[in-house]
């Protein structure tokens, strides 16, 4: 029985969902779990989809259930076991089937993997969106060889969110092209989760507001020009009673943010491109913080901690997320282009906004503008766009007030002022690097540049004292 259209691998959250996502869209999906009580029960609850899905109990059962040539996509955990899951099923493949690896890989693996590839294609995708986007449309950035993308658009397409009847997936260049796309979005989520924990940190302990009236904020905020998934959530995180206690959800949760990986990976990768994405670095950063619990005990017992009113509007609030998330998404746009360049991918920044402008996990309205100035101007900084350069001259009065007040009065919000470090470097002609060039010259006779004559290697008067 060779008829389906694709295979799927590990019916965790993500895959029985996508799975689910595929059937519905009229694909038949052949899937595989390491148990096979698992599969069968994912079979059994489909419902009417059930139709369109074939447990398989081997891998040898999966690539005979697929039509040829074969595509299976992954979703297993990343790293060793996507190894190992790719070196099992190929011994069931052939010449022209296809892996695509579905999960937060590192592009690095996925740029290995497709290097070692012989007869089985390797294709990389990322996916966000959480369950509910991997049910009911995902964004998916894809990455592999052009041919692999164009026998994956129609399924991969169709499962996509949808914005405005343009499908959130789309081709971003190859091998890890896709995952890296991927991981810039994870980071940018960090840093949007983080300014945004900032924000409630600033209503919570400067202004004394209490969980569920800061919920109300975010809420309101939402209609404005912060709207976006997360801030969507953020409100209604707020706003939520722990049915145990009565108490107010977030006042009886841990301090303590788990993170897998990808946005560390984000601000590793950013290093060695050199690309300031300083906002994202402060997000990861803030939360490896975040699991020093003890530690933090420990110096709020020796230097106090508790950290004074601020007399913040919540308007300077407001405008200072306003202001630093068109920082951190021109510092991830950034990024995004020098990878581009460096690793010849030739990608569409236009194209990846649009993608991400519904479905993932960051996807707000701003994205749209963001596509619209990226499309206008791909190799210009996104803050220098009109629009984006309005919107934040408007608002950075606000992010100097709440970063003024925050360091006056003791509350971090160290992704926040790492935007206005970030801005202010940015719109400095004249800065203070001289200095660095004359210490490097001194201590080790690096030579530098001059201001007024051509040439690169000057030396100063120190040099012929030595
Ligand atoms: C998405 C998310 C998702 C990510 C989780 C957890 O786009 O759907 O980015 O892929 O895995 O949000 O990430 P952390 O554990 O690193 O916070």
């Amino acid at each position: 029985m060779e008829d389906a259209d694709i295979g799927l691998v590990g019916l965790g959250t993500m895959g029985s969902n996508l799975a689910l996502n595929m059937a519905e869209k009229g694909f038949r999906v052949a899937v595989y779990n390491r148990t096979t009580s698992a599969t069968e029960a994912f079979v059994a609850q489909a419902g009417d989809l059930a139709d369109n899905l074939i447990a398989c109990e081997t891998y040898e059962d999966l690539a005979s259930a697929i039509k040829a040539p074969r595509a299976v996509v992954l979703m297993v955990p990343a790293g060793k076991i996507v190894d190992k899951v790719s070196a099992d099923l190929s011994a069931h493949l052939s010449d022209g089937d296809m892996i695509v690896d579905a999960g937060n890989a590192n592009f690095r693996d996925t740029n290995r993997r497709a290097g070692e590839a012989d007869k089985i294609k390797v294709m990389g995708i990322g996916v966000s969106g959480g369950a509910e986007g991997a049910r009911h449309g995902p964004s998916i950035m894809a990455g592999g060889a052009p041919e692999a993308w164009t026998r994956m658009k129609p399924i991969l397409t169709a499962i996509a969110a949808d914005y405005d009847g343009v499908p959130c997936a789309d081709f971003f260049g190859p091998e890890g092209a896709g995952h890296f796309v991927k991981a810039v979005h994870n980071g940018i989520e960090y840093a949007d989760m983080q300014i945004i924990a900032e924000a409630y940190g600033l209503m919570r302990d400067g202004l004394g507001m209490a969980a569920g009236d800061i919920g109300g904020v975010f809420a309101r905020w939402n209609n404005g020009a912060l709207a976006s998934y997360l801030t969507g959530i953020s409100g209604e995180v707020a706003s939520a009673t722990d049915p145990d206690t009565g108490a107010a959800m977030l006042d009886v949760i841990l301090d303590k943010a788990g993170q897998k990986g990808t946005g560390r990976w984000t601000a590793i990768e950013a290093q060695h491109l050199a690309a300031p994405v300083t906002v994202i670095e402060a997000a990861v950063a803030a939360r490896n913080m975040s699991a020093l619990i003890d530690v933090r005990g420990e110096g709020e017992a020796l230097f106090g901690g508790a950290p004074n009113p601020v007399g913040l509007s919540l308007e300077q609030i407001e405008g200072a997320l306003i202001a630093g998330k068109i920082l951190c998404y021109t510092q991830g746009f950034d990024m995004l282009a020098r990878a581009s360049t460096a690793f010849e991918w030739d990608m569409p920044l236009p194209a990846i906004a649009e993608v991400w402008r519904e479905g993932c996990i960051i996807r707000s309205d701003m994205l749209n503008d963001m596509a619209r100035a990226l499309r206008e101007a791909p190799d210009m900084l996104l803050m220098f766009d009109g629009y984006f350069a309005k919107l934040l001259t408007d608002s950075l009065p606000h992010l100097r007030a709440v970063a003024e007040s925050s360091i006056v009065h003791g509350h971090p919000a160290p992704a926040l002022t790492a935007a206005l470090g970030y801005f202010d470097t940015m719109r400095r002609a004249r800065g203070t690097a001289n200095m660095i060039q004359g210490q490097r010259d001194f201590f080790g006779e690096h030579g530098f540049e001059r201001l007024d004559r051509d040439g690169k290697d000057f030396h100063g008067p120190w040099a012929s004292n030595s």
